[in-house]
């Protein structure tokens, strides 16, 4: 049974590291088509809780359901699996496979993790090589790619896996501001065909055109979630002001 009919559903939950408290109690809940930006100040918590959605990180308490997956129940790595297909991650650190090509990179998990017909995967791949406009650089290696195409190398490699929910993890920090622009670009369209995602940032311009809400995190808490316009516009906490009086 599920509580709602929102496709992510998180409830009240806790984790920490030793004795330190990372989440204090986070409640979110994300519909199919949504896309939800977190922000907040470094340390606050924002990659722990995109890692105990996809269940990288045991949870000490609370409740978190994708689809049909009861995340919180999961135990094994052979329990995970089905929900990892589910539930793609990027991160700020691409780590693609050097030694093999874009193509290649793309069509890996989906061969060997799902089995998947060969040439229907690289029809596919293909297909999204165009769809993040790197179609002439399948035979690429991955040493022969800015960053930001490595990145959106990357986001075609989640994508090939056909996941339903996406998690972007600071996925243009490490990116010089050029090429920040490209990737951004991806993930807008991507948005914009109805991907559900939640996306931690730091390019809060790109948070206010992108997303149907944001979340602002301070130690390890939702402090305060609204309508971009709302949240930015006025923030209704002193730390939401305060953090967006530091990065506007
Ligand atoms: N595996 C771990 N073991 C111990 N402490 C951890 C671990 N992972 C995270 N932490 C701590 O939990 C806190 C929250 O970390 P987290 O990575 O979620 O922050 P963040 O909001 O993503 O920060 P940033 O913006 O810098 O990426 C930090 O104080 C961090 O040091
Ligand atoms: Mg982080």
């Amino acid at each position: 049974m599920n509580r709602s009919d929102a496709l992510i559903e998180i409830d009240t939950i806790r984790k920490s590291f030793g004795d330190f408290q990372v989440l204090k109690g986070i409640s979110l809940s994300v519909q199919k088509g949504e896309a939800v930006c977190i922000i907040g100040p470094s340390g606050s918590g924002k990659s722990t809780i995109l890692r105990c959605i996809n269940g990288l990180i045991p949870i000490d308490e609370g409740f978190i359901r994708v689809g049909e997956h009861r995340v919180h129940e999961l135990k094994t790595e052979k329990q995970m699996r089905p929900l990892r297909h589910q539930v793609a991650m990027v991160f700020q650190q691409y780590n693609l496979f050097p030694h093999r090509t874009a193509l290649e990179n793309i069509m890996m998990a989906p061969v060997q993790v799902l089995g998947h017909d060969r040439a229907e995967v690289e029809d596919r791949a293909r297909k999204l090589l165009k769809k993040v406009r790197l179609s002439e650089k399948a035979d690429s290696y991955p040493g022969q790619l800015s960053g930001g195409q490595q990145q959106r190398v990357a986001i075609a490699r989640a994508l090939a896996m056909q996941p339903e929910v996406i998690l972007f993890d600071e996925v243009t920090a490490a990116l010089d501001p050029e090429t920040v622009k490209e990737v951004l670009f991806t993930i807008r369209e991507l948005v914009e065909d109805g991907l559900t995602c939640i996306l931690v940032t730091h390019e809060m311009k790109f948070a206010r055109d992108v997303s149907q809400r944001v979340c602002f995190t301070d130690r390890g808490l939702i402090v305060e979630s609204a309508p971009p316009a709302e949240l930015f516009d006025n923030p209704q906490d002193p730390r939401t002001r305060e953090f967006l009086g530091q990065v506007l």
